[in-house]
């Protein structure tokens, strides 16, 4: 898939890993919708993009009618700058741990894993569910036919997942497991999906790690003992984006980081 000339969603594009995606595809020349509920960080980031290239529209993915309302200014928008959807970056998501059963013998509060999942998991797929009648409306490209690339974002905890991370484990181990049925189910529009699960990487979901987290994190890690940069999660999300014979699959960005029970 093109890059340029093609507009991509992206939620979650406010801050941290979205953010780069967001920067990396206007860098490339497409133009990108940015979803988020954070407002200031929303509007900061399209101002600084220009809005021939970018724009902002607040939206809860875990509201089916925001999203619906989000897409709509989406259709819209590409009809008056022409750039057709290419495809769909759904990276909103909250970490919110606890533990299962904690030492006063309580379990997890229901709203807690809930709200995990209503966000990771359910908003991932409402948007991806919301954007696809109109991303496999649009012309195919190229002589495979791609008509556009769905890029989900699950976790090193979908594999790993440390003490407390029962809810969060559970939103990426679902939203890994989709990819392949996902794919399958799209294949015949000419749609891809792939996931990435990063380990550790630099945003404001992990900009509060005490000193001890951070020095017990890169102790699990191979090379580099670094968490990584949001600028090397979107280089390979715009690799996703470009490689046609990428497909299906869930690919680990965490430099052979193997996340232990607990820090
Ligand atoms: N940073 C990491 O170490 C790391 C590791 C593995 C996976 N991830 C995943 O990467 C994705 C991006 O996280 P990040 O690290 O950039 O965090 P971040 O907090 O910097 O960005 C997440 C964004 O999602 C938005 N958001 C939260 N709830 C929302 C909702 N209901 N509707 C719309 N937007 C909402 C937030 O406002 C924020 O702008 C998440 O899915 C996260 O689980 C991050």
């Amino acid at each position: 898939m093109k890059i340029a000339g093609r507009t991509f969603v992206v939620s979650g594009g406010a801050s941290g890993l979205g953010r780069a995606c967001v920067r990396d595809i206007c860098a490339a020349g497409g133009n990108a919708m940015i979803l988020d509920m954070n407002d200031e960080l929303g509007t900061a980031l399209a101002t600084e993009l220009g809005p021939s290239t970018a724009q902002f529209l607040p939206c809860d993915v875990s509201d089916t009618a925001s999203i619906a309302s989000a897409v709509a200014a989406t259709v819209a928008w590409t009809a008056q700058t022409g750039k057709p959807l290419g495809g769909i970056i759904p990276a909103a998501g909250v970490g919110h741990p606890g533990l299962i059963l904690d030492k006063q013998l309580r379990p997890v509060p229901l709203e807690s894993v809930d709200f995990v999942l209503s966000i990771n998991l359910r908003g991932t797929l409402d948007l991806v569910r919301q954007l696809l009648p109109h991303l496999a409306a649009t012309e195919p490209e190229g002589a495979d036919g791609e008509r556009g690339v769905v890029v989900m974002v699950a976790s090193a905890a979908a594999f790993e997942g440390q003490m407390g991370q029962v809810a969060y484990a559970a939103s990426k181990g679902a939203v890994a497991s989709m990819t392949l049925p996902m794919a399958r189910d799209l294949s015949r529009f000419g749609i891809r999906v792939v996931t990435v699960a990063p380990s550790m990487f630099e945003s404001n979901m992990t900009a509060h790690m005490s000193d001890k987290v951070r020095t017990g994190l890169k102790k699990a890690m191979e090379f580099p003992p670094r968490a990584g940069q949001p600028e090397e999660f979107s280089s390979l999300v715009r690799h996703a984006l470009e490689n046609v014979m990428l497909n299906g699959v869930v690919i680990r960005l965490d430099g052979a980081t193997r996340m232990p029970s607990k820090l």
